[in-house]
Order: structure tokens, then sequence, then C-alpha cells
């Protein structure tokens, strides 16, 4: 998937890419996508209930909270196939799921005023950094993760930045990050 995503950035030359170059990476786009829905920044938010009233079968009195979380909802087998799976090419094929079911940035009244830089941000990012730089934690890394309000790693992300190099066997972790996705055999 890495090397698939760099030969697609490599049109771009070295330059970020314009606003109409972005529609040409669907590849960026989806790898973003299927990394937010996996492993959602945002990984609940609540909502307290200003009076009585029924919640798909649930009855729910006046200040009862509620708690949405992107991270359960995203892994929901009926809303999407081996939920658990690094997948991003699910993004390019068949209808997107509805808001409801994927909210990275949430959704109703309150959805992120900020999404649009944000999405924008990190493609910008990704985008630059892989055309230059390969980036891989080190042999035996361990990468524990923490579930707050956000989802986080607990002692941050240990990385070494390579040139831009093409991975044959990437380094094994040792970390419960593995317990929010299934990596794949050898990693
Ligand atoms: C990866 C980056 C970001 C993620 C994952 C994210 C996620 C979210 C989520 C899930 C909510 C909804 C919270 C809820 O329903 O209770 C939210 C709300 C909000 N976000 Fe973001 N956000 C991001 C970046 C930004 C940026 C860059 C800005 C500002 C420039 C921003 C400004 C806001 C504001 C003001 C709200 C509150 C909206 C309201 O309550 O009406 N966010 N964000």
């Amino acid at each position: 998937m890495l090397h698939d995503l760099q030969d697609e950035l490599a049109v771009l030359q070295g330059e970020a890419p314009t606003h109409e170059q972005f529609a040409a990476l669907p590849l960026l786009d989806a790898v973003v996508k299927e990394s937010m829905r996996l492993l959602s920044p945002v990984a609940f938010t609540a909502r307290t209930a200003a009076k009585g009233a029924t919640l798909a079968g649930h009855e729910l009195p006046e200040r009862a909270e509620v708690f949405i979380s992107p991270l359960v909802t995203h892994r929901l087998p009926e809303l999407y196939e081996h939920p658990n799976r690094f997948l991003p090419e699910r993004w390019l094929k068949g209808e997107p799921p509805s808001s409801w079911a994927y909210l990275p940035f949430g959704a109703g009244p309150h959805v992120c005023v900020g999404s649009s830089l944000a999405a924008l941000e990190i493609r910008l990012t990704l985008a630059m950094l892989l055309q230059r730089f390969t980036l891989l934690p080190p042999e035996g890394a361990r990468i524990d993760h923490r579930v707050q309000a956000t989802l986080s790693t607990k002692a941050g992300m240990p990385m070494r930045v390579l040139p831009k190099q093409r991975v044959e066997r990437p380094p094994r972790i040792t970390a419960d990050i593995r317990e929010l996705f299934d990596v794949p055999a050898g990693v």
C-alpha cells in the first residue's frame, strides 16, 4: 500500500498538490479516510438529554448522558466489511458510508467546523512527507495507546525518518496498539 501511494504521489514531482491535483489522488484520500476510520482521533463525545426522550428504543430521562464513539461505530460489522482491517480500497468503490456511519469529525449540528481545514492539512502533510521520506518505527518499538476523549499513544510514536525508499519487510512492533486493528502477518 505504501508503495502504491508513493507511486501515486510521483505525479507531483516533489511539489505540493494543487487544489485540482487533490482530485486526482484517490489513494491519498482513501488512506487518510481509512486511517481516520480505524484510528479516529476523537474516541468519543457526549450529549446530555435536555428532556426525556426515546432513542432507538431506549428511554432516556432528562439529563441522561449519551456517549457517541466513532471508535465503536467505525468497527460495526454491519457498516464495514472486515471492520478491523486497514483496507483503503474500500473507499475507492461503491457508495460512501452515511455521515452517521463515518464520523471522525462528528455529525449533526455540532459537526467539526475545522474539518475541511484539517482534512486538507493532513493530506498536504502526508503528500509532502511521503514524496521525500519513509517513516518507520524502530524494530521492536513499543507503541501503546490511550483512550481519553481523544485517541493517542501513551508515550509518543518513535519513528525513524529515512530517505524515501521501498520497504520490503516492515519492522515488527510490540504494542497494544495491535488491539485496535488486525495487523497484517509478519509485522
Ligand atoms: C484531525 C483534526 C480534527 C478532528 C479529528 C476533529 C474532530 C472534531 C469532532 C469529532 C467534533 C465534534 C465534537 C462533538 O460532537 O461533541 C469537533 C468539533 C469542533 N471542531 Fe474539530 N476536529 C479537528 C480539527 C479541527 C480544527 C482544525 C478546528 C478549527 C480550525 C476545529 C474546530 C472545531 C470546533 C469549533 C468544534 C465545535 C463545533 C460545535 O460544537 O458546533 N476542529 N471536531
